[in-house]
């Protein structure tokens, strides 16, 4: 019909396995004109066994069948969000979905990225074609497959008069700054978000992540243990650069904090890493420069974290992706329903000037659905 939107979904599942995302996203001429969002826990002890998977315990019979069981899951969520809209599935013109990443190792002789979350079950399910493997392509090109979010980033949120930085604070951060003119966007990953502060106070709250950053408020940076982490040497390299759990986990802080001649409280701890996280971010921007600063992603929501972003940016904006009419816990899922509508198009879906990919590539391995 003359005027409707074409809808997609985008499917999620990140790198803080806080659960699944799904994001119907209507794409109109002028981009995103409505979305809804529908987000499940996963089903029985899924989570576990993507956590053991994603740290290297596992078998190829556990992998496969989390492959399925987390396909499944996704399915259902998919079908979820369609049902919030009130829409039917023959109006959705294709899913995207990201899956679990079970590793990202690009470093040499065998760089490679793995996610999870069987597309031909959610094709199958869903009966709606069903697009995923986003990152591999990337990765034979010689980029790192990661970030992808910053091509959506560009897409929708460019601006001619200001420079503007998104930030997606999820288990990992990454920014994507977008310059006024045409030219290349800069993004990368700058290190940990809410993955580290998210397993310190499991281990010491025994809560999934410190609501609203109230634990952090109790607690004062450790200047010895601040130093410590941001002498890592992830920080100072120069993109392109991606990173995930397989590098910044428990392991990580463990080395950092044993290193230390006393150890600090519990809360001191959380609030060095909420810390680390705004330090990082902030000193990256500041690198390029920007005018505006939107937050999307889980962290959006920790006032804690957004205060202390804003204030070691004194001279931009900072404000959530809401204020650009995009919901922050959306803006990743709408990425990669943006990316099977790329990929439909046979357009590219990486931008080479932040994953460092020889080139433009078409993303993606296409499940057609039950039409
Ligand atoms: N109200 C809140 N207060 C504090 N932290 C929050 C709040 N809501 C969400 N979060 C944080 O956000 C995290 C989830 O963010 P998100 O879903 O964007 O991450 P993700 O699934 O790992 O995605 P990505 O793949 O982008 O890393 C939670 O684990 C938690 O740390
Ligand atoms: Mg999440």
């Amino acid at each position: 019909m003359a005027g409707q939107p074409d809808w997609y979904i985008g499917l999620m599942s990140g790198t803080s396995m806080d659960g699944i995302d799904a994001v119907l996203a209507g794409f109109g001429p002028e981009g995103i004109t409505s979305s809804w969002h529908a987000s499940h826990t996963y089903p029985g002890d899924l989570r576990l066994q993507l956590e053991n998977l994603a740290s290297d315990r596992g078998t190829p019979s556990l992998l496969g069948e989390a492959d399925a069981r987390l396909g499944d899951a996704f399915a259902d969520c998919a079908q979820a969000v369609i049902q919030a809209a009130g829409l039917r599935p023959e109006a959705i013109m294709a899913i995207g979905s990201h899956g679990q990443t079970i590793q990202h190792r690009i470093h040499p002789p065998s760089p490679f990225t793995l996610q999870i979350g069987d597309p031909n079950r959610i094709a199958e399910r869903t009966g709606i074609t069903t697009v995923a493997d986003f990152r591999r392509r990337d990765i034979a090109a010689q980029g790192e497959g990661a970030p992808l979010a910053p091509a959506f980033h560009s897409w929708l949120f460019q601006c001619p008069e200001r420079e503007r930085c998104l930030v997606n604070l999820g288990g990992i951060a990454n920014i994507t700054l977008i310059p006024t003119d045409n030219s290349p966007p800069h993004g990368h990953d700058t290190g940990p978000a809410n993955r580290l502060m998210d397993l310190w106070c499991r281990r010491h709250r025994c809560r999934p992540f410190d609501y609203q950053g109230e634990w952090a408020a109790t607690g004062e940076v450790n200047d010895t243990l601040l130093t410590s982490f941001l002498s890592d040497a992830y920080f100072a390299r120069q993109p392109p650069k991606s990173t995930g759990r397989e590098y910044f986990n428990e392991h990580w802080l463990e080395a950092h904090l044993s290193a230390l001649p006393e150890q600090p409280g519990a809360a001191d701890v959380q609030r060095t890493l909420l810390e680390l996280t705004a330090v990082t971010v902030t000193r990256d921007i500041q690198a390029i420069g920007a005018d505006e600063v939107f937050l999307a992603g889980g962290g959006a929501f920790n006032p804690m974290l957004a205060d202390r972003i804003s204030d070691l940016l004194p001279k931009a904006r900072v404000d959530s992706t809401k204020a650009l009419g995009l919901d922050p816990q959306c803006v990743e899922g709408a990425a990669f329903a943006w990316l099977a509508r790329q990929r439909l198009a046979i357009s590219p879906g990486n931008l080479p000037s932040v994953t460092g990919a020889s080139g433009p590539r078409v993303l993606g391995g296409v499940w057609p659905g039950r039409r």
